[in-house]
């Protein structure tokens, strides 16, 4: 990202009697904050902690209405001053925080969808050397997954340790009913289909999750038969496709919360949440879609025809062969993927297959990301 340098305080004005100051910055925008919420966001040292950033001052706690007295620019535009009728007390707020803070109409991501599983250019690909190397290789290994929804890094060496490692790159692993890194050949371990070598439909990970993971990751280590090649599909351009043509299926896949279970000796998961779900803007923001992992629920008779219908139309949407990129994994080739977007499946195989891979946590994605985006552009400045 390229910044076109710090945006100073060019000027202030207190309006509405005291209750707002409106803020002309160097760039020629102008933003209106209430007094209150410039109250509540003062950046003094005795009401924001200046080690943790975490909020010291509490206007709840103040007798009377918070009121602007005056304000400027201090220190050359860096910071806005504002002096307060009923208080004695000098506030500084910065101009970055005035000028970046998110106004609720958060950017959206700047997301790639694919709704035909083309990639003329060959599939996203980062050197294992180049995420090795520093922030720069493991930004642009994470940010492409944030913009297509998987990515894979070649040259890895094939074995659990190094996956593991890489793995822990990222951030710390998700801990869950297979561990935190599962190595595992065909076997009945655990009750779940990708223990055997049957075909696996598209689908997302952990709908049974209150939280389902926000990144998972594959590698497969050993692989002597024929078959297994993995299945992804871009679920977001499926909703994106269906809240264009079909508005009636968009409703029903937004609202119906849809219930999802894991059954196993001493273990009973359970949640639900709508297979499409929105941002409060709209957006789409998580899809949840397992077929085999759906729960039994029953809903009042049309509402039943009506999630039937969706369900149905979505699924057949993931099983579009158009929409479906199918590629073999191999030693060597480590593949992460957006758990919250994008699907996967599996074909049958025969033949040994040694598989190895881990779960993110959604949250340490982002953290992850935010701050790999604060360490470059600081070297970038
Ligand atoms: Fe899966």
């Amino acid at each position: 990202m390229t910044q076109a340098g710090p945006v100073a305080i060019a000027a202030a004005a207190v309006l509405d009697d005291g209750a707002i100051v409106e803020v002309r910055f160097s760039d020629g925008r102008a933003r209106r904050f209430p007094s209150l919420w410039l109250r509540d966001h003062c950046e003094t040292p005795d009401c924001l902690h200046p080690e943790t950033q975490q909020r010291l001052v509490d206007v709840f706690a103040f007798d009377a209405p918070v009121l602007a007295a005056g304000a400027g620019p201090a220190e050359g535009g860096r910071t806005l001053r504002v002096v307060w009728r009923s208080e004695d007390h000098e506030s500084r707020l910065s101009a970055d925080l005035l000028a970046g803070v998110d106004d609720g109409g958060a950017p959206e991501t700047a997301r790639s969808l694919w709704p035909d599983a083309a990639f003329p250019d060959g599939l996203p690909t980062v050197p294992y050397a180049a995420v090795r190397a520093g922030d720069a290789g493991m930004l642009d290994w994470l940010e492409t997954v944030e913009r297509v929804g998987f990515c894979l890094v070649d040259g890895v060496p094939p074995t659990p340790d190094a996956t593991r490692d890489l793995a822990e790159r990222i951030a710390y692993l998700r801990q869950t009913i297979f561990g935190d890194f599962w190595d595992a050949a065909a076997n009945m371990e655990h009750a779940d289909t990708a223990y055997t070598p049957l075909a696996i439909t598209p689908h997302t990970d952990s709908t049974y999750s209150i939280d389902a993971p926000g990144l998972q990751m594959f590698h497969v280590i050993e692989f002597d038969g024929e078959g297994g090649e993995s299945v992804l599909v871009d679920a977001f351009a499926i909703a994106e496709d269906v809240r264009r043509d079909h508005p009636e299926a968009f409703a029903a896949l937004s609202t119906i919360p849809v219930p999802a279970r894991y059954l196993e000796d001493g273990v009973h998961l359970e949640a639900r949440r709508p297979v499409i779900r929105l941002d409060a803007a709209g957006r789409v923001e998580q899809v949840s879609f397992n077929h085999h992992d759906r729960a039994p629920f029953l809903l009042p008779e049309a509402e039943q025809r009506a999630f039937y219908d969706a369900y149905g139309l979505f699924h057949r949407m993931a099983s579009e062969p158009a929409r479906q990129l199918v590629f073999g994994l191999r030693p060597g080739g480590v593949l992460l993927f957006d758990n919250w977007r994008t699907l996967h499946g599996r074909l049958a195989y025969s033949g040994r297959r040694r598989l190895c891979g881990a779960y993110h946590n959604r949250e340490d994605f982002e953290s992850r990301l935010r701050t790999l985006r604060r360490s470059q552009a600081r070297k970038a400045a």
